[in-house]
C-alpha cells in the first residue's frame, strides 16, 4: 500500500507586516533582518481569528484539490504549538466541527516546527491500520507567543496555516522514507513557560517565546545536513536525482549554509519565507502547496521535506510525487 499527498491548500491572513513597520517600534532595520534572515515580510492574524480559523481555510482548499468531501475524511491530525485553547479541546476537534467532517477521529500533535513531518508520519502509520482519506495540517499564529519587544525572536515569526490530504492505495510512489529524530537536551534552546510545571496558585503570567538564536542556527545547519543525507542513503538517491527539497522555512542563510556545506545547488530548495517569515508547524506546508500549485513540483518527481524546531525535535519525509496520479481510481460499476 502507498501514502499520497493528493491534495494541499494554504491560508495566510490578510495583513502583512514589513520589516519597515517592524522597525518603528524595535531597534532594528530592514537592512539587518534581510541580511540576517532573508525575510522581509510576514503576514499576522487579526484579533478575531484563531489557529483553527485558519487551519479549517487550509484543509478546505486541500480537500478541494484532492476532489474530497469533508465526510469521507476518516482522521484529522492538527500539528500545532499554538492551539486555540491552552490544553483542550484539541485545534483539531475544532477542525473537525468546523468542517462537517463528521466521520473523522480528530487530534493534535505537538513538536513545534517539525510538527507537520512528524505528523505526515504518524499518519502514515495509523493508515497502515485504517487506510482512510487523513487530512494532515500545521498551523501556528506564533504572534500569540512572541515577544514583540525581543529583537532576536519576533523579527523571524508569521502566522498560516497549510493542509495536505493524504489517500492511501496501489499506485506505486507517495512517502517513501521518513527520519524523525529529536534531542532533549537543547529543551531550553527555545522555549516558551507557563505549562503545568507552573503551579496553579502562582501569579497568572502570559509568558513569551524565549530563544538562543545563533546556537539554533548551528544545529538547523547540522541536522538538516543529517537528515537529507540519511533520506538519500536509504532510498539509494544522489542530491541531484531530487527535483525539490521543502525545508523549514526559518531563515535563508540556515538553507544556504546547508547547500553549501552539501556543495549542492540552492534552486533546488524551494523558499517562501522572504514573505511568510517562519510560521512555524505551518511553514513546510504552506511552502509545499506554493510549490505544487505552480507547478515546481510534477509527476513522478522526487522530493524532499525538512524540518527543524523546538523541542529540539527535526526529521524529513523523501517521496514520490505523483499528485493527483497517485488518487484512487474511481470505482467502476459492479458487474
Ligand atoms: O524554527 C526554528 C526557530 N528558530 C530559528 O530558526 C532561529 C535560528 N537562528 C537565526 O535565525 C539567527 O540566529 C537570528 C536571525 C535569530 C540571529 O542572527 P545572528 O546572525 O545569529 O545574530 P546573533 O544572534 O549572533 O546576534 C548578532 C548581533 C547581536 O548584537 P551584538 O551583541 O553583537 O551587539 C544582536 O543583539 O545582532 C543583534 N541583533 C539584531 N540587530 C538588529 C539580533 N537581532 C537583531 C535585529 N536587529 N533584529
Amino acid at each position: 500500500m502507498f501514502v499520497h499527498i493528493t491534495g494541499t491548500g494554504s491560508y495566510l491572513p490578510e495583513r502583512v507586516v514589513t520589516n519597515e513597520e517592524l522597525a518603528a517600534s524595535l531597534e532594528t532595520t530592514d537592512e539587518w533582518i534581510y541580511s540576517h534572515t532573508g525575510i522581509r515580510s510576514r503576514h499576522i492574524a487579526a484579533d478575531d481569528e484563531s489557529t483553527s480559523a485558519m487551519a479549517v481555510h487550509a484543509a478546505r482548499a486541500a480537500l478541494a484539490s484532492a476532489g474530497l468531501m469533508p465526510e469521507q475524511v476518516g482522521l484529522i491530525i492538527v500539528a500545532t504549538s499554538t492551539a486555540d485553547y491552552h490544553a483542550f479541546p484539541s485545534t483539531a476537534c475544532l477542525v473537525q466541527e468546523a468542517l462537517g467532517a463528521k466521520n473523522a477521529a480528530a487530534f493534535d500533535l505537538q513538536a513545534a516546527c517539525t510538527g507537520f513531518i512528524y505528523a505526515l508520519e504518524a499518519a502514515r502509520g495509523m493508515m497502515q491500520v485504517n487506510p482512510c482519506p487523513t487530512l494532515v495540517i500545521g498551523a501556528d499564529m506564533m504572534s500569540r507567543i512572541v515577544d514583540w519587544t525581543d529583537r532576536n525572536s519576533c523579527i523571524l515569526f508569521g502566522d498560516a496555516a497549510g493542509a495536505v490530504v493524504l489517500e492511501a492505495n496501489d499506485v506505486p510512489g507517495g512517502i517513501w522514507h521518513a527520519i524523525l529524530k529529536s534531542d532533549g537536551s537543547g529543551a531550553q534552546l527555545i522555549c516558551r513557560e507557563g505549562g503545568s510545571r507552573q503551579r496553579v496558585d502562582s501569579p497568572c503570567k502570559m509568558h513569551t517565546l524565549e530563544m538562543k538564536g545563533r546556537a539554533v542556527f548551528n544545529f538547523a545547519v547540522k541536522v538538516f545536513d543529517e537528515v537529507l543525507c540519511g533520506l538519500l542513503q536509504r532510498s539509494g538517491n544522489a542530491f541531484g536525482d531530487l527535483a525539490c527539497v521543502i525545508p523549514h522555512q526559518a531563515n535563508a542563510r540556515i538553507v544556504e549554509a546547508v547547500a553549501r556545506r552539501m556543495g549542492v545547488p540552492l534552486a533546488t530548495f524551494h523558499m517562501n519565507m522572504e514573505t511568510t517569515g517562519n510560521t512555524s508547524a505551518a511553514s513546510i506546508p504552506v511552502a509545499l502547496d506554493a510549490a505544487v500549485r505552480s507547478g515546481k513540483i510534477k509527476d513522478n518527481d522526487l522530493m524532499a521535506m525538512v524540518g527543524f524546531g523546538a523541542g529540539l525535535t527535526y526529521g524529513g519525509i523523501l517521496m514520490r510525487w505523483r499528485g493527483k496520479a497517485g488518487q484512487p481510481k474511481a470505482a467502476g460499476p459492479s458487474a
